[in-house]
């Protein structure tokens, strides 16, 4: 019996909400409107009751955010290396520039012990990564921002429904940015979430999201700053707002599931191979990724041929991701090999093992069984 090819990652869609869909596509009104509204306060509700804009990805939320903190040409943001690239490409996207620091090996998040030592008197922001849902200290990175007056924005793309100090991931701090992706925790198709500060900034980002346009009365119309075209559709706000009833047991089956990956792989064999698993927290991250870290000097193969056998074994696994400041676009800006040396050794080696609420105890034991039988294999 051949068993079905196992994905790294497929979202949930119940049948409410496609019901739900139609029911928008039918209405009349199909792109920005009354779904939007119901889902931007549905997740003001989860963030605390700060004032939250959506928009159609989540990397513009993040230009945005640095563009209402006025940050641009002449100014640096600190950011991580290790991330999807959307996080520093908005940085040069306003104008600013990035400012790789390098990565804790245990959390794979920025090194909160390195950032004093990039700040320049042209510091004007952090942008941290919460990778795999895993967030970054808050109490560090906030206290390290009041410090020296930097503002903060949060790319917390991965970690909806994590926690700091028992409380949302955007119910606290400055700018906070989410992602609805497919991959992500819960999705809107594409989609993205902005948590702002105050109500002057909640109209800003609706300003940047909508051309700049400002309307009043029947007939009012105003441009007073040039923005984009990032407003997101009622039919994927309609999608987002049937995700939001399920976070909770979709955050609650990856954490079952990241605790069978454990069970298997946190064996001695395992560790005597040198195989680094993730934190083993659970009770702030949501769990959006599991990834561990190839113990390249011990391997007789590269993690490509790893991938491809697990390929082979029907298990799709993913490469989150390489390291930014090695594309040529960040090396044309002066980074080089050996410059954040902890990043690209994590990034050589990183692999993510599927992990989504559909999955199985049976798939994760097969994924377990096969990278244990792969390693094994190949180890010197
Ligand atoms: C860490 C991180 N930042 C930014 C983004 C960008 O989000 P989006 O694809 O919604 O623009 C993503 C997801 O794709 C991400 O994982």
């Amino acid at each position: 019996m051949s068993v079905p090819f196992l994905p790294l990652t497929r979202p949930t869609i119940d049948d409410e909400t496609i019901a739900g869909v139609a029911e928008v596509l039918r209405s009349g009104w199909i792109t920005s409107g009354p779904k939007v509204k119901e889902l931007e306060a549905k997740l003001s509700a989860h963030c605390g009751g700060r004032p939250v804009r959506v928009f159609n990805s989540g990397t513009c939320t993040m230009e945005i955010a640095l563009r209402i903190a006025g940050i641009g040409p002449g100014h640096e943001v600190i950011t991580t290396p290790l991330s999807w690239v959307a996080t520093s490409h908005v940085i040069l996207e306003a104008g600013a520039r990035p400012v790789f620091v390098d990565i804790d090996p245990v959390t794979r998040n920025i090194d909160l012990d390195r950032i004093e030592a990039a700040i320049t008197p042209a510091t004007r922001a952090i942008l941290p990564v919460d990778l795999a849902g895993l967030p970054v200290d808050r109490d560090r990175l906030y206290a390290i921002a009041r410090q020296h007056g930097l503002r903060v924005v949060e790319d917390a793309a991965q970690a909806f429904g994590s926690t700091w100090a028992g409380k949302p991931i955007g119910a606290i701090g400055d700018f906070v940015s989410f992602s609805f992706h497919p991959n992500k925790n819960i999705t809107a198709i594409e989609g993205g979430a902005l948590v702002l500060n105050d109500e002057r900034e909640a109209k800003l980002a609706e300003q940047y999201r909508l051309q700049g346009v400002v309307r009043t009365g029947f007939d009012g119309m105003e441009v007073e700053i040039v923005g984009g075209k990032f407003n997101l559709t009622d039919v994927a706000a309609r999608v987002g707002l049937g995700q939001l009833p399920h976070l909770e047991a979709f955050n609650a089956r990856r954490r079952e599931l990241a605790r069978a990956y454990f069970e298997f792989l946190d064996a001695p064999a395992m560790r005597a191979l040198g195989l680094q698993l993730p934190p083993a927290d659970f009770t702030r991250t949501n769990w959006h990724m599991f990834q561990v870290v190839l113990p390249e000097e011990r391997l007789t193969i590269r993690r490509a041929e790893v991938m491809a056998k697990l390929h082979a074994a029907g298990i799709g696994t993913g490469v989150h991701y390489p390291p930014i400041h090695l594309f040529a676009v960040y090396r044309r800006l002066g980074w080089k090999e050996g410059d954040l040396p902890i990043a690209e050794r994590v990034c050589r080696n990183i692999l993510t093992l599927p992990l989504f609420p559909a999955m199985s105890r049976g798939d994760v034991d097969r994924v377990a069984e096969a990278l244990t039988s792969v390693l094994s294999t190949h180890h010197k």
